[in-house]
């Protein structure tokens, strides 16, 4: 049997960190309450996210929200709450979702400092932000101290099939979507076999209605507005992890420990492959933005690999420190010669074709007759992947935000030279490495 008491102590704050939490963040409302209070400012602080639902595990962050009154406009509350968060966190820095808000560190834990209007239940949002509080109440209100060891069991569960988080890299279930599956479903357990008997969609509320409505592969409806899908960021993969890793968890497997399992040790360089890690400095701007920019740079690799004759085989993408995209091929160096097929020897284009490349500088043979048709062999201009790379990404668009940075991207093959960590951050995932 599984401990699950014993897993859930390993991954939760110990006392000492609670209370730092506490302090830190009723510290920080006290100042936001003298500010708004000495500004005259109709604005209150509430604390929000894991720790105001006791949902946190170790490490989490703090987040604090002002909630402005109505009355005042979107422009007004946004200067201001930027402004409290700067006056608050002195190492903050300032980042921008739908919406500004300022991020910085107090005694080594993340805190933000979010502005928001304050709704009630049922009143209409301005911004998506202003939900966030109804969110803690919600949560608070379905929660008691058994389900909330649920909560914090299957986020544990999630993280460690990698399944976790919402931002776009992770495309995972947020914090919020864990209390609101253990809320619908009562248990832990239940949450599991949910997952593991699933066919399709995960849908919640189980109304088959709904898949008209959103397209997302995972429907959770937020219970504080009907008109939202809180479950739109899950992907496809991790819906389909969560299926597998529940399934196996039932079927015995303590997937709460596959770290130690064999599973995890696939990392043999040896594929008779090449493997090329393509890397450049990541901008300065939230990674939300910057992920789908390297989605978009790999997607651009990969057709030039696939165009050229390298086949591209798979890939993987880090940006936590920079943008770092592997690619898996068969080769890097192409035959000097490339055959190129013309048109079938019958076809009013034939003569044309035969005149286009008989004195062509990069003809080697040619035109020539293969069952139907005509054919030529050409002389590549470049046969080495780096030098094909780099006279095509000259004249591409790669990305809003890393596109003068293309001439800076450095290219490394994976062999025995290169370090392990790098290899082992990305080399071929299975299916619950982290
Ligand atoms: P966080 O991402 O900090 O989540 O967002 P969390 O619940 O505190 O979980 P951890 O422990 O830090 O990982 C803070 C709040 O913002 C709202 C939720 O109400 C959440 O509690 N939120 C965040 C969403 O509604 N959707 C999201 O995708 C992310
Ligand atoms: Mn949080």
């Amino acid at each position: 049997m599984i401990d699950y008491n014993k897993i859930i102590s390993e991954y939760s704050p110990d006392k000492t960190e609670r209370e730092k939490l506490k302090r830190i963040s009723s510290g920080i409302i006290d100042k936001i309450n003298l500010i708004c209070k000495n500004e005259n400012i109709n604005a209150f602080p509430v604390e929000v996210g894991s720790v105001s639902k006791k949902t946190n595990l170790k490490c989490s962050d703090i987040d604090i929200f002002i909630t402005f009154d109505k009355k005042y406009s979107k422009e007004f509350i946004e200067k201001k709450g930027v402004e409290i968060g700067h006056k608050i966190l002195n190492n903050g820095v300032e980042k921008y979702a739908e919406h500004p808000y300022v991020s910085g560190t107090v005694d080594n834990i993340k805190v933000d400092i979010v502005p928001a209007f304050k709704i009630n239940k049922g009143e209409k949002i301005i911004s998506t932000v202003d939900r966030t509080p109804l969110h803690t109440e919600y949560v608070n209100e379905n929660t008691d101290e058994m389900k909330i060891k649920d909560i914090l069991l299957l986020k544990i569960f999630m993280k460690t099939v990698n399944v976790y988080g919402s931002e776009v890299s992770k495309s995972g279930f947020s914090g919020y979507l864990c209390e609101l599956l253990i809320i619908k479903y009562g248990c832990f357990d239940n949450v599991i076999k949910k997952f593991a008997g699933l066919k399709g969609k995960l849908i919640v509320p189980e109304d088959k209605t709904l898949e008209k409505k959103f397209e997302e592969p995972v429907i959770i409806i937020d219970p504080v507005d009907p008109t939202r899908n809180a479950g739109a960021a899950v992907s496809i993969e991790n819906l389909s992890r969560m299926k597998i890793a529940s399934k196996l968890f039932i079927s015995g497997i303590d997937v709460f420990n596959l770290k130690n399992n064999e599973m995890n040790k696939i990392n043999k360089i040896n594929r008779g492959t090449i493997i090329k890690v393509f890397s450049l400095k990541k901008p300065d701007i939230i990674d939300d933005i910057i992920y789908p920019q390297a989605v978009r740079l790999k997607n651009k690799i990969w057709e030039i690999m696939y165009r050229n004759g390298f086949i591209p085989l798979s890939w993987e993408i880090d940006i936590e420190h920079d943008i770092e995209i592997l690619i898996e091929c068969e080769r890097d160096t192409i035959p000097l010669v490339s055959v190129h097929m013309g048109p079938p020897a019958e076809s009013d284009e034939s003569l044309k074709f035969i005149n286009v490349w008989k004195n062509n500088k990069r003809l080697i043979r040619g035109p020539y007759i293969l069952n139907d048709r005509l054919y030529v062999d050409i002389r590549n201009k470049y046969v080495k992947f780096e030098d094909v790379f780099n006279n095509e990404i000259k004249s591409m668009d790669i990305g809003k935000n890393i596109d003068n940075l293309k001439n800076d991207i450095k290219i490394c093959d994976v062999d025995e030279n290169i370090p392990m960590n790098v290899v082992n951050k990305f080399y071929l995932k299975s299916l619950f490495n982290d």
